[in-house]
């Protein structure tokens, strides 16, 4: 699996590639499989249907790795008014941001006086800013940033940690001494075996240690996975040591495993999903194309001329 993910990761970057992916139609159906729509709006009527079929959210505003601070400054905005927006509709939803989409490879500072912004307003709003985990290049940078401002806001933010990565070990040591509330993934980006495990088996091993070490002693773990076996796992666990859903919950991401998700809705799980939505959609896309040969082999079926 790492293989053709970094396989396909590589191909998706190419810009012929990437101009062919958003001028063609066939597309689409599978972009809106995985992305609730272009605008705000769209987001919050799927996030309004999910809650009235007992489902929290966290709304992804899709962008990364901006190139100016006035692009940085323009997304913190956005967010904002999301933020408003959800207080306005009294629904159970949260946020989630990409430093990088704040800024955090133009300049650290400029992501942390953005990501305070979005801090402070949640803190006031009683809402939540869930940052998600990037690239290796940008993990140490992340959890400084988020380290920092957790002293000040607290529970009004949640980390994502990857458990692909050897580091995961440590941070969660750190995650549990500190109280943070953990967002656990397995990882989505292509990482070199020198900081990621390269097979799959040894990545789910792992994240079963890390999610029973945040069950047992953690402040909150999101446990953010469709894998069913991790999710036997998990809930059985949780059983045993006595933990209720007041100290977590599970995530899925828009558009996959809905089955699963209505499942575990039904037992009597928290299952919040992670709805992705805006015009940048094509990275976001193009990893979970990644994740799953049948998803690339459906989109290669719709690409190839039919006769
Ligand atoms: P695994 O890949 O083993 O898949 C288990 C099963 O789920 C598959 O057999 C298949 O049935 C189904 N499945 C998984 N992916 C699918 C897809 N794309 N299409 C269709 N079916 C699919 N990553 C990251 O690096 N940083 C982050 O911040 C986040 N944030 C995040 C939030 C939430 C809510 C989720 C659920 C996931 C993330 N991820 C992430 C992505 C994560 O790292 C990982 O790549 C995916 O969740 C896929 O891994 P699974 O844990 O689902 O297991």
């Amino acid at each position: 699996m790492p293989l053709f993910r970094s396989l396909v990761l590589a191909i998706a970057r190419h810009p012929t590639v990437e101009r062919l992916a958003r001028e063609t139609p066939f597309l689409v159906p599978l972009v809106t499989r995985f992305v609730a729509g272009e605008t705000m709006q769209e987001a919050l009527a799927v996030a309004r249907a999910l809650a009235d079929r007992g489902f929290t959210t966290t709304l992804d505003l899709l962008g990364e790795d901006v190139r100016t601070p006035t692009e940085a400054a323009a997304a913190t905005e956005a967010y904002a008014e999301l933020l408003q927006a959800i207080a306005r509709c009294g629904i159970d939803a949260t946020i989630s941001v990409k430093p990088t989409h704040l800024g955090l490879r133009l300049d650290p500072e400029l992501a942390r006086l953005n990501l305070e912004r979005l801090a402070r307003l949640a803190q006031r709003l009683g809402g939540r800013v869930e940052v998600d985990m990037e690239d290796s290049s940008t993990t140490r940078k992340t959890i400084e940033l988020f380290d920092r401002l957790h002293c000040t806001y607290g529970d009004h933010l949640q980390l994502a940690l990857q458990s692909y990565l050897y580091r995961t070990e440590q941070d969660i040591e750190r995650a549990v001494e500190r109280g943070w509330r953990i967002r656990l993934v397995k990882g989505a980006y292509a990482e070199p075996p020198t900081v990621a495990y390269p097979s799959k088996a040894a990545v789910d091993a792992a994240y079963r240690r890390h999610m029973e070490a945040l069950l047992e002693y953690g402040r909150f773990v999101a446990i953010a996975t469709h894998d069913d076996a991790i999710i036997r796992v998990a809930r059985g666990f949780a059983r045993r040591i006595g933990v209720g859903p007041e100290k977590y919950e599970f995530q899925m991401l828009y558009g996959v495993r809905r089955d699963l998700q209505d499942a575990l809705r039904r037992a009597g799980e928290p299952v919040r999903i992670y709805v992705p939505f805006g015009r940048h959609w094509y990275p976001y896309f193009t990893r979970r194309l990644a994740e799953r040969p049948a998803n690339l082999l459906f989109l290669l079926r719709q690409l190839l001329p039919r006769g």
